[in-house]
């Protein structure tokens, strides 16, 4: 279906976990839109209204469908476009700095099919400085002129997967565009449909911002662990401090302790940052590498927990029967990527222990050295258990009463209340 007569027209560059949503709040408004993806197999399910995205149904995929959206592999979609905004993956490489392949693979695909006058929006997380000087020469090359011929902003997408209470509607959208006319451009977007768009002064501010949330995050998480650390050393109730603290209602924010980070962002975005930092300053950022040591040590020290607590049953770790609760690394959502459950279940094979696990969301558990079996009867199991570990909290676990069927519960999520077989990290 070709857009109407003077209907704007957006084409969203990846079908992911960003780009989809993001189409449907942009179809939602009226404008035409198509998702241009370079998987196929991904582009026929899309159009065959199939969802591969927790947080969009195929119902609403559908309607989506029904209001004009289409997928498409063919770079066409982009010559039409008024918006293009990309949302390919940035993913780090081998040596830890971030693999922008996807982002120039793109924008050279827009290059190449500019329609005069559109606005270019780099949504991909990345360091400062990847629009200017990795997006626009790109754009530039084809003897495109920015200003004349086109603008380009980053905006950074901030949604939170799997919460019912924040999505792309309401949760204000930071702008930063090449120019202040770029940065004019793309605020006038977006404010079609976000409620509160708020203009930066420049794209690597924008950029800038993104990664102070997420290292924010990283840093606190780290901060809490390392106290759960200790405080259990000490015999302090690590949950209680933290319960004391969030009454504060100015100058705290409440982090709480777990197995480790996990998700596309928080594990991965501090590094675009610290690696910016190292290469064009030459010193490290320093809050962002403490972080990521004690955040990565998290799933050892789960393991170190676990064999403590089999040692006071008499039993070691090799031959135990283990039972893992929730892998993902959200509650609620099915999404596995970088799940620190995934270390945890190393941690404990290497030792030989026999680990099964359960998870409402998650049929098939793909894990390095062979798939975990999947409980189907989690009553028996739970009994069964030497010992039963709480990795993820999802809503659909009464954690009290899993918590009182087994011989020993260990709480890595501090849900659970107390008693004798209950441990919490
Ligand atoms: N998932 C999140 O919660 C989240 C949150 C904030 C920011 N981000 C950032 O958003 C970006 C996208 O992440 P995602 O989670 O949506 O990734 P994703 O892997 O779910 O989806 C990316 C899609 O882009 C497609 N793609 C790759 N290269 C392409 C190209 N050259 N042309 C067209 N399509 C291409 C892939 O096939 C895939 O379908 C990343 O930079 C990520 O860091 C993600």
């Amino acid at each position: 279906m070709a857009a109407e007569e003077n209907q704007q027209t957006a084409t969203v560059i990846g079908q992911g976990y960003v780009g989809l949503p993001l189409a449907q709040a942009i179809c939602a408004v009226g404008v035409k839109v198509y998702g241009y993806e370079i998987s196929t197999s991904r582009v026929e399910a899309l159009n065959s209204g199939t969802s591969h995205i927790d947080d969009l149904s195929d119902d609403e995929l559908r309607g989506m469908i029904s209001e004009g959206y289409e997928a498409s592999s063919s770079p066409g979609v982009i010559a039409e476009a008024d918006f293009i905004v990309i949302c390919v993956p940035t993913p780090l490489d081998e040596g830890g700095g971030p693999d922008l392949r996807a982002v120039e693979a793109a924008t050279r695909t827009i290059a190449d099919h500019l329609k005069p006058g559109a606005t270019v929006l780099l949504e991909s997380t990345t360091y400062p400085g990847t629009t200017e000087d990795v997006v626009l020469p790109i754009l530039e090359g084809g003897g495109n002129v920015h200003g004349r011929d086109f603008f380009l902003a980053f905006s950074p997408e901030r949604v939170d997967p799997g919460s019912s209470s924040y999505g792309i509607t309401n949760t204000p959208k930071l702008v930063g565009g090449i120019t202040a006319i770029a940065t004019a451009r793309a605020t006038a977007f977006y404010e079609q449909f976000v409620d509160t768009v708020v203009p930066l002064s420049g794209a690597k501010e924008a950029e800038t911002a993104k990664l102070l949330e997420n290292t924010y995050r990283h840093v606190n998480i780290a901060l809490v662990n390392e106290m759960a650390r200790f405080c259990h050393d000490l015999d302090i109730n690590i949950w209680e401090v933290i319960r004391g603290a969030a009454t504060k209602p100015f100058g705290f924010q409440k982090f709480t302790p777990g197995p480790g980070v996990g998700g596309h962002c928080i594990p991965i975005d501090p590094n675009y940052l610290s690696f910016q930092v190292k290469k064009t300053l030459g010193y490290q950022f320093r809050f962002v590498e403490l972080a990521q040591e004690v955040n990565n040590s998290m799933p050892q020290y789960v393991g170190s927990r676990i064999s403590d607590l089999l040692n006071e049953q008499g039993k070691p770790l090799n031959g135990a029967k283990i039972l893992l609760l929730g892998v993902t690394y959200k509650p609620d959502i099915a999404d596995q990527r970088e799940s620190p459950a995934v270390p945890v279940a190393k941690v404990l094979r290497q030792k030989k222990a026999d680990v099964t696990f359960h998870d409402p969301l998650v049929e098939e558990w793909r894990l390095e050295g062979g798939n975990l079996h999947r409980v189907e009867d989690l009553d028996s199991a739970i009994t069964n258990a030497d010992i039963v570990v709480l990795l993820q909290h999802h809503r659909d676990y009464d954690i009290d009463a899993l918590a009182l069927k087994a011989k020993v519960f260990f709480d890595t999520r501090g849900g659970a209340s107390n008693g004798n077989n209950v441990h919490r990290l």
